[in-house]
């Protein structure tokens, strides 16, 4: 067991569906705690970077007009293994071919219109973290023994 941090985008399906509660509130499920939240409107230049092993596929272009087509939300959460739990609770990037009580088997509705992304690996998750939160962005805190 490693306590890590994952980085997730609620993706324009999500936020255009209202799905943003409802995943958040399986994310958490399991003890996983918020250390970063925002919204923000992704660049083609940021996309760039996060899609750069991609930018040869023939969906990258729909792929950037889709993620720039509203404001996403970014979210840094911490837990136990909660990288590989997080992709978990998600399903198959091809949401149909997703497992049953997913998210995106229950919410997706394809592999572009698929609910979120998440870092699939902890050096991913350093790099993807960095790359959409500032240190004074992301909370590192102990809880006070009563609030638990
Ligand atoms: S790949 O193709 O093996 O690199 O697949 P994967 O790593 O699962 O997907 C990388 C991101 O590309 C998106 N994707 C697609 N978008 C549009 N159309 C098609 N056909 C498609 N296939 C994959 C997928 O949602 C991944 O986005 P992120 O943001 O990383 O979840």
């Amino acid at each position: 067991m490693s306590i890590e941090t994952t980085l997730i985008l609620f993706k324009p399906d999500a936020v255009e569906k209202n799905l943003i509660g409802e995943a958040l509130r399986r994310f958490e499920e399991g003890g996983n705690t918020v250390r970063g939240i925002k919204m923000m409107q992704l660049s083609p230049e940021i996309l760039a970077e996060h899609y750069a092993h991609i930018t040869d596929r023939p969906f990258y272009p729909r792929l950037i007009q889709f993620m720039t087509s509203t404001p996403v939300i970014a979210l840094a959460l911490e837990g136990e293994n909660v990288i590989s739990v997080v992709r978990e609770k998600l399903g198959a990037t091809d949401s149909p071919n997703a497992d049953d009580g997913t998210i995106r088997k229950e919410y997706g509705l394809n592999s572009m219109f698929n609910i979120c992304h998440a870092s699939d690996s902890p050096e991913t998750a350093e790099v993807e973290l960095k790359r959409f939160f500032k240190p004074e962005e992301l909370f590192s805190f102990q809880a006070e023994d009563y609030l638990k």
